[in-house]
């Protein structure tokens, strides 16, 4: 039974659009304002729905509890870590959106680049580290649970619309970024 294969697959999106993300802010005169600006608001939203409303609490609400159980880890300090990297992520997300607000570009870019580097360390140890203790050391029947837990999330979150919204999202930054290439 195999419990964080499905948080593997967001996390492809997630980096793929955080790597878009970053590319545009190196160049963000090649998209002009108002697209840059529309751009943004569509990645604050991806980060508030997609990582934080559905992947991160698919992790904090069950994965990291059922690790955290007596028996399970002789530690809990790798789940305090995981915890303080969603946070760090949080405060990133905050230094765009105010950006955002005051039409400020190298906010935006900073919180950009911190998002960018403490998602793609966190995503590293969860996939290296963290996701092979869970497949090794959690039972069947709590895996079972925490399957039946994502599957509530899915259900409630709406998965397929979630995922088409910002699987074309993903798409929509491809082509742009394809186009000021051959641009420039
Ligand atoms: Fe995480
Ligand atoms: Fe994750």
């Amino acid at each position: 039974m195999n419990i964080t294969q499905e948080l593997v697959i967001e996390h492809q999106l997630i980096l793929t659009i955080n790597q878009h993300i970053l590319e545009i802010t190196l160049q963000p005169s090649q998209v002009g304002s108002d697209k840059y600006f529309s751009i943004m608001n569509q990645y604050v939203s991806f980060i508030e729905n997609f990582i934080d409303d559905y992947h991160h609490v698919k992790e904090e609400e069950f994965l990291f509890e059922a690790l955290s159980l007596p028996g399970v880890l002789n530690t809990h300090l790798l789940i305090s870590e995981m915890l303080c990297e969603h946070k760090a992520g949080r405060n990133a997300l905050d230094l765009i959106k105010s950006g955002i607000r005051f039409s400020d570009y190298k906010e935006i870019t900073q919180g950009v680049n911190d998002y960018f580097r403490v998602m793609s360390q966190h995503i590293s140890k969860e996939e290296h580290i963290l996701f092979s203790l869970a497949e090794k050391y959690l039972s069947n029947p709590i895996k079972q649970r925490v399957i039946e837990f994502y599957q509530d999330i899915e259900e409630s979150k709406q998965k397929s619309m979630l995922w088409k919204k910002y699987v074309d999202f993903s798409e929509e930054l491809t082509i742009l970024l394809k186009q000021s290439c051959t641009i420039h």
